[in-house]
């Protein structure tokens, strides 16, 4: 077997399930030839318990990089993983990341190695819901109209458990207790993470650079109890909802997150707490509806883990339009 090394970047919710993950599917890899070395494991506090396979090499000291083949990077913030990855990328490694808050305000830094195949960023949004690998392949080839989203499984949840009569607080408490939320929470409820999310997929279907800062952003802090029963008695719900959508007379691109009020007919209201679903619209292709986890460890390690699979077997990474 043909050994690769890996350096993991952050242990929280997402970096314990991807070791889990490693370890659990390592016949997969052998199937194909290859065995996975863990090399390092960064985090802030090497000493903390946590739920990790036994042997795990946490350290606090990011020297391991050095001896990557590539590096997963599960630790959030943007200037500490900018620091850590941009010379890593620089030596023509490839970089698996779920980190879409670096990739939508850090783009100018990173755009090059996503255009040469080095960049990979399924789980970055609806974890591991595909939608990013569908949209830089096959659907391409339609002419790209329109695309309206759910895209944040902590606004879902708080939504949905209003809808219950759960307070917002309770209700954001609980998602912070799943693994669902930001550090801080600010990102998801203030309708930033939704916006960085836009601003990766309109990468691939609008505009090859679209900036993160052209994404007008109103998040769910206002959305009351009250508001959450009047449109349940009125059968509608309240989504938290990106658009993308042609610009006025058909100029540029107009790219929206806000709370709205949907029928509960509409297809993105039947999706439960923390999950996530998006419609996509193509000339060609029609309408498509992508829908399942949006949030959470092991959803989020599937989609980490399947990008490693795709760069041992040979495929680039996730290329933006150009
Ligand atoms: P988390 O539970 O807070 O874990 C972050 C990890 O990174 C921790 O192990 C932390 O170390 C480490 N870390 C943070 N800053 C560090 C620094 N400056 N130096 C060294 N280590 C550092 O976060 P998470 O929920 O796993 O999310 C990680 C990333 O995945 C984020 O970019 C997030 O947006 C993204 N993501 C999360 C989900 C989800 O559902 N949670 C889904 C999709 C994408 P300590 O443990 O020592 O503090
Ligand atoms: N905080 C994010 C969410 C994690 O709630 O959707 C997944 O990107």
């Amino acid at each position: 077997l043909k050994t690769v090394t890996v350096g993991l970047l952050g242990c929280g919710t997402v970096g314990q399930n991807v070791l889990h993950l490693l370890q659990r599917r390592q016949d997969i890899f052998s199937d194909i030839g290859v065995r996975i070395e863990v090399a390092g494991v960064l985090v802030r506090d090497a000493d903390r318990a946590r739920d990790v396979p036994a042997g795990t090499p946490l350290t606090d000291d990011p020297a391991f990089l050095q001896e990557c083949g590539v590096v997963i990077e599960a630790m959030g913030g943007t200037q500490r993983p900018l620091a850590l990855l941009h010379p890593y990328l620089k030596s023509g490694r490839p970089v698996i990341t779920a980190n879409k808050a670096l990739l939508a305000e850090c783009w100018r830094e990173l755009r090059e190695y996503a255009l040469a195949g080095k960049l990979y960023y399924e789980a970055s949004v609806m974890a591991g819901t595909p939608v990013i690998g569908p949209m830089s392949t096959v659907l391409r080839a339609s002419r790209f109209e329109s695309l309206q989203a759910v895209l944040n499984g902590t606004c879902n949840y708080i939504l949905t458990q209003m809808e219950e009569g759960k307070e917002y607080a309770q209700a954001l408490a609980e998602a912070q207790e799943m693994g669902y939320a930001e550090d801080p929470p600010t990102l998801d409820v203030g309708g930033f993470d939704t916006a960085h999310k836009l601003a990766v997929l309109a990468r691939f279907c609008a505009d090859g650079d679209f900036p993160y800062d052209q994404v007008k952003v109103q998040g769910i802090e206002g959305v009351t109890l009250q508001d959450v029963q009047d449109a349940a008695a009125n059968g509608e719900k309240y989504k938290l909802i990106a658009e993308l959508r042609p610009g006025p007379d058909g100029e540029g691109w107009e790219a929206t997150v806000s709370p709205q009020r949907l029928p509960n007919t509409h297809p993105i209201c039947s999706i439960g707490a923390g999950r996530n679903a998006l419609v996509f619209r193509g000339e060609e292709c029609g309408e498509l509806y992508f829908a399942g986890g949006g949030a959470g460890g092991m959803v989020t390690a599937s989609a980490m883990v399947g990008d490693l699979l795709d760069l041992v077997i040979g495929f680039p990474g996730h290329v933006p339009l150009h």
